[in-house]
């Protein structure tokens, strides 16, 4: 790397190195005090979601974008300059280089290319940025004036040499006079995440972390690799998994074991499937390590009564060590009982998360008060016929996450929806079979899809759905196929 080499060879400090004549030193061993941000208007009390935003030329400061999006679970986004900036461009011993140009041009406002989805459903920004000569690059400047800022609490950080955050921070106030500016934090590339983590929680930012179980960020998947989202527990899922309903004996293992196969780390089972055993014996058997697989199991309402024993069964069953997921197949006599016993399963370690299935609004509203664990997932039938959309807005909006089943309408019905004239034209176009396209919709509104299937070819076209994308305009054309159609009696 030209920048690391030059440094090491010449041992220079960036001040003597880089700067015209007609600039202030920027370098200093220990990270200049920087004065008192001005006081800035207090952001109204929003939804706490969180944007991770960061210009980064040596992959430096995208190593701490990407920590501090992993710690609060923000959605992250990099600047791209619309002219990239060469090894030249950046050679700070060249006065008349193209980032000293413009740092010393008070005009310049480098384009950008990039473009943030949904900006305004951010609260909280995270920006961070390289120091160049004691300063933020210019095309800082052009983010914030491009965007209206205005409730928004912006947290800067930078990376340097050596050089700390300075004024950098406050110089960027006057691009972006209506958000409220936190003070600025210098990183060195390899910070722990422990000290940016004590970082962010000093600064008592009310992020509400688990605000986002309703946008994917989809761009994080392959083909064979599902991205995951976070649930309330803290634990990552896979957003795609496999369902086992009505799979039994060696069909059922094989499915399993091909599911894996193929890239899926998610199966979802339950009591009443009558397969756990089976289940348990191709995870086993499938050569990919237990910890990298997800499984989820439920209790059925003729064991809620029971509910120990019941849980004891299960873990005898799968016998793969713990649960990851343990759900409540329906509501029914004794819910709250055999949820309070799942919690103590967490306390103790061998169930990792709890959930719940079939409950909606009203059911949810009504159970929420009366258990200690919040619910991190709710599985309900979810089809472009049955599309739950209040319901999915609700569970949303308590950091609940959504996951379909029935997603391709279930055995007996899913001719109609593979068949359906809108769905088939929209994977005609993208060159996708009609499963892909439906389990595609499902991951954009933000809904995990769990397709059963014992056919090798399906299993891994279910989980070959990362190399297109639908647009808004066919996102509401299958939103217009809702027809309240419920496959099931529960
Ligand atoms: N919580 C609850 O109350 C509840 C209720 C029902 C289901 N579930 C869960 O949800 C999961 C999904 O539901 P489900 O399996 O019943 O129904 P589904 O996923 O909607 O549909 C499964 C059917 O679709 C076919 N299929 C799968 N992938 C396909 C593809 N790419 N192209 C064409 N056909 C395809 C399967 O046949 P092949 O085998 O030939 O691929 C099977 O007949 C269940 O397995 C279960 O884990 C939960
Ligand atoms: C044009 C230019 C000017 C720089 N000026 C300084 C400086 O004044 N002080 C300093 O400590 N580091 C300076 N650096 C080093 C960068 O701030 C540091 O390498 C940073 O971590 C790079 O971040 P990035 O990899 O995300 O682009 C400069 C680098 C460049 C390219």
């Amino acid at each position: 790397m030209l920048l690391s080499s030059l440094i090491l060879l010449s041992g220079l400090s960036f001040a003597t190195a880089a700067c015209s004549p007609t600039e202030e030193p920027a370098n200093t061993e220990e990270p200049t005090p920087a004065p008192e941000p001005e006081p800035t208007p207090e952001p109204q009390p929003g939804n706490g979601h969180t944007l991770v935003v960061y210009f980064s030329c040596t992959n430096t400061t995208k190593g701490i974008a990407e920590r501090i999006a992993e710690i609060t679970d923000g959605a992250l986004h990099r600047i791209v300059p619309e002219t990239p900036y060469t090894s030249e461009d950046l050679n700070y011993n060249n006065s008349s280089s193209r980032a000293n140009r413009e740092q010393n041009d008070p005009a310049a406002r480098p384009a950008i290319s990039s473009k943030i989805e949904n900006f305004s459903d951010y609260d909280v920004v995270f920006l961070g940025y390289p120091i160049w000569w004691g300063k933020a690059p210019k095309i800082i400047h052009t983010f914030l004036e491009s965007l209206n800022l205005s409730g928004k609490t912006i947290v800067p950080f930078c990376t340097s040499h050596s050089s700390g955050i300075g004024s950098s921070d406050i110089d960027l106030h006057e691009s972006a006079e209506k958000a409220a500016w936190k003070k600025g934090k210098r990183f060195n590339g390899n910070e722990s995440a422990g000290t940016i983590k004590d970082w962010i929680e000093s600064m008592n930012l009310n992020l509400n972390q688990n605000s986002n179980v309703g946008v994917f960020n989809l761009s994080k998947g392959e083909n064979g690799k599902a991205p995951t989202v976070r649930l309330s527990s803290g634990y990552d899922m896979p957003i795609v998994g496999l369902g086992t309903y009505s799979l039994h004996g060696d069909v059922c293992v094989n499915s399993v074991k091909a599911a894996l196969a193929s890239g899926f780390r998610k199966i979802d089972t339950a009591h009443m499937y009558d397969n756990e055993e089976e289940v348990g014996q191709g995870v086993r058997e499938s050569g990919v390590p237990r910890e990298e697989i997800f499984v989820a199991t439920k209790l059925y309402p003729n064991q809620f009564s029971n509910p120990e024993a019941a849980i004891e069964e299960c873990l005898r069953k799968l016998d793969i060590g713990y649960i990851d997921l343990m759900l409540l197949h329906h509501p029914g006599t004794d819910d709250v009982k055999a949820y309070k016993a799942m919690e103590k399963y967490v306390a103790q370690g061998k169930i990792r998360s709890i959930g719940l299935s079939n409950y909606y609004i009203k059911e949810m509203t009504e159970f929420l008060p009366q258990v200690n664990i919040k619910p991190v997932l709710v599985q309900n039938e979810i089809h472009p016929y049955y599309q739950e959309k209040g319901i999915v807005e609700y569970m949303h909006s308590q950091g609940i996450v959504v996951e379909a089943w029935y997603p391709l309408g279930g055995r007996g019905h899913t001719a109609a929806l593979l068949g359906n004239e809108t769905i088939s034209k929209i994977a005609n176009a993208h060159g996708k079979s009609s499963a892909q396209v439906i389990l595609r919709w499902d991951l954009q509104r933000g809904v995990v899809v769990i397709p059963g299937s014992s056919n090798p070819d399906h299993i891994k076209e279910n989980i070959s759905i990362f190399d297109f994308e639908l647009t808004d305009e066919e996102m509401s054309q299958i939103a217009a196929l809702d027809r309240n159609e419920k496959h099931d009696w529960y």
